[in-house]
């Protein structure tokens, strides 16, 4: 169908109910842990991008709400974009005590119903293991068109170059070719996100490599 990505029917499938959707985003569907790995998230953006009061922040790949539930309070407005439908009708329910929330159904590839320069702060996180590259810098590309002058970004994938990372990348390749599942993790690398981050017009472009993780962040 033209404006379906396979993104969509894959992600769709994954969040039929509220539970599968939860093992997809964190693994588990307790939620104390998941509470756990919120904070965690929230730390990770308090010291990278910051958390104004003031800020309208926006979250590509919002899966079910596990960070914009505790981030809406902190911020003015929080956006919760995703490719799933069904990520979204789940987000709804567990966002529904705030009244500063908005989500928005993308089509997989571009933000294209926000504005260009509204908001103060993009991240993305994740996300991109489940994304082909050339996805990873569209939706770079277009965090750097929607925020405003000095506006922040975030984004975050599992590092190859982490020992995690390797392993990650391992459990895949040992797939045979004709037989890999449609969803399987792919890591990124320092280098990678840095040259997106850069060649779509950041400045100031930094990077921490924490656990498994390779973050980026960098103002427009
Ligand atoms: C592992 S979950 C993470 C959700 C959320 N960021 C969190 O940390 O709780 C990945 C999310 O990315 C969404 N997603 C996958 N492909 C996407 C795409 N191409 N565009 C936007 N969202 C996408 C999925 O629907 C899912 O909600």
């Amino acid at each position: 169908m033209p404006g379906t990505t396979p993104y969509k029917q894959n992600w769709n499938a994954l969040a039929a109910t509220e539970e599968s959707a939860l093992l997809h985003v964190a693994g588990y569907a307790d939620e104390a842990k998941l509470r756990e790995a919120t904070d965690i998230t929230l730390e990770m953006l308090r010291i990278t991008i910051g958390i104004q009061p003031d800020d309208t922040m926006l979250e590509i790949g919002c899966g079910v709400g596990r960070v914009g539930e505790h981030l809406a309070p902190l911020v003015r407005t929080w956006i919760g974009c995703d490719v799933a439908d069904n990520m979204l009708k789940h987000a709804a329910r567990r966002l529904a005590a705030h009244t500063n929330v908005q989500l928005v159904a993308t089509n997989g590839y571009d933000l294209q119903a926000i504005p260009d320069a509204s908001i103060d702060a993009v991240y993305c996180t994740v996300v991109f293991m489940h994304l082909e590259e050339w996805d990873r810098y569209a939706y770079v590309r277009e965090a750097y068109r929607i925020l405003r002058p000095g506006g922040r970004f975030f984004c975050d994938n599992a590092n190859l170059e982490s020992e995690e990372g390797w392993k990650l990348f391992q459990a895949s390749a040992a797939f045979p070719p004709d037989s890999r599942p449609q969803h399987l993790s792919r890591c990124s690398t320092v280098p990678e996100i840095t040259t997106y981050l850069r060649r779509a017009g950041f400045q100031n472009v930094q990077t921490i490599t924490p656990g498994v993780w390779v973050v980026g962040w960098g103002r427009k």
